[in-house]
């Protein structure tokens, strides 16, 4: 997420060679595995109370479970203290900094407190990450550590001296950072997301679910192997994501040269901001029935994820696309298969469909804006 520049393109390639490589996020199969059926044995408990749970608080710790132990394997002592503070950190990207709207009244958020809240927080994490770094090295040193975690293949390249910018320890720290806050909330999002529209639409949920349970043929052991067999569970994900993409506004961009859009002169140095979530409703592209979940529109058509079609940009576009598809559209696969096979659905206590609120924060992520709370009828037992 730095700016454009040889550095950036330098952790870009790391990113693309190294540590988001198809073959790594395939080697995290097992992690997914563990954290849904962590998530499913959950579900299978609140579901003999009968009681209504919030769904969106389990599927954000799924997540968060699942990239803290890509990232620094299942035994990281500091686990739940390094959870909340990034809990904390997201807090801080949407709060509102004076500096960032007026920079010459920058001493406002020394003030208010916010400077120093930001410098704790970066010190807390810090001496964490320190520990959880030299943990790790110890095991590695030791020859205990048998996986090839994101925080190994970091260490590795901090040794590098190869590379045109060095990676040093701040790098791997800014990494390993910028994974959670850009993996964790944007795969639980489309998962809550999918479930919301999927209970909010009964005839796409029964299609989703018969699809699944009859491709598995009488198995009730899901393995990620037989995602490739849910044609239609690929519609809805897509479906999900052009109504609500979890980052609605992508990341900002600077206009580079001073240049005319539609009439409108744009500035050198202007900060620009695209729309997704705009483009994904808008009906000129996607018909008079845009706002409608209707996950067929995708059916035998071509267009993918991957920012060629600039109606739909969940992952963004050109060289700022997301990183992390692969390893964000597995989570969110093996989350909802998991989810829709075992489970049958419904919203608690007699409450209508229609009054289901489908409101959505409006921050740097759209998640839901009330957590979903429903109640779940085991189908397929549990392996
Ligand atoms: C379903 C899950 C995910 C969605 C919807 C998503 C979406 C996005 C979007 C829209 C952007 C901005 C792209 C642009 O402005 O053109 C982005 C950037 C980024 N994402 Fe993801 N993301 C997801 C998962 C992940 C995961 C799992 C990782 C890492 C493990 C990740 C790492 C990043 C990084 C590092 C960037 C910044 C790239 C850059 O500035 O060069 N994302 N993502």
């Amino acid at each position: 997420m730095s700016p454009y520049g040889g550095y950036w393109k330098q952790m870009r390639k790391i990113y693309a060679m190294e540590l988001l490589n198809s073959r790594r996020v395939k080697s995290f199969a097992a992690i997914r595995e563990v954290v849904n059926r962590k998530l499913t044995a959950e579900i299978a408990d609140k579901a003999s109370a009968q009681t209504p749970f919030n769904l969106s608080q389990m599927v954000m710790s799924m997540t968060n479970e699942l990239v803290i132990r890509a990232a620094f394997g299942d035994d990281c002592k500091q686990k739940a203290e390094f959870l909340d503070l990034v809990r904390e950190t997201l807090s801080y990207v949407t709060s509102f900094a004076v500096a960032d709207m007026y920079p010459s009244l920058k001493f406002l958020d020394t003030l208010t407190g916010l400077k120093f809240q930001l410098e704790r927080t970066r010190d807390k994490l810090d001496k964490i990450f320190e520990e959880i770094i030299s943990q790790r090295q110890v095991a590695l040193a030791a020859e205990q550590a048998e996986e090839d975690l994101l925080i190994d293949v970091l260490l590795k390249l901090k040794d590098d001296r190869s590379l045109e910018f060095p990676v040093t320890y701040d790098s791997v720290k800014a990494v390993i950072m910028e994974i959670f806050l850009a993996g964790t909330e944007t795969a639980s999002t489309v998962i809550e997301w999918a479930m919301s529209e999927l209970i909010k639409n009964p005839k796409a949920m029964e299609k989703v679910q018969k699809e699944m349970r009859e491709a598995m043929k009488g198995k009730t052991n899901l393995e990620e192997s037989d995602i490739l067999k849910f044609s239609y569970l690929n519609l809805v994900i897509k479906e999900t994501m052009r109504l609500h993409p979890p980052v609605p506004l992508l990341m900002p961009r600077v206009c580079k040269e001073t240049c005319e859009v539609m009439g409108y002169r744009v500035p050198a140095g202007a900060l620009v901001l695209i729309n997704a979530f705009a483009l994904g409703r808008d009906e000129q592209y996607w018909g008079s029935d845009a706002e409608s979940f209707k996950p067929e529109r995708f059916e035998g058509g071509s267009v993918d994820f991957k920012g060629f079609n600039f109606e739909f940009l969940p992952f963004g576009v050109g060289r700022r696309l997301c990183p992390g598809i692969t390893f964000g559209l597995s989570a969110v696969e093996v989350g909802l298969a998991h989810l829709l096979f075992h489970f049958n659905w419904k919203l608690p206590r007699g409450m209508k469909i229609e009054f289901l609120d489908m409101t959505e924060i409006s921050g740097v992520t759209a998640p839901r804006r009330s957590p979903l709370l429903v109640l779940a009828n085991p189908i397929m037992p549990l392996p």
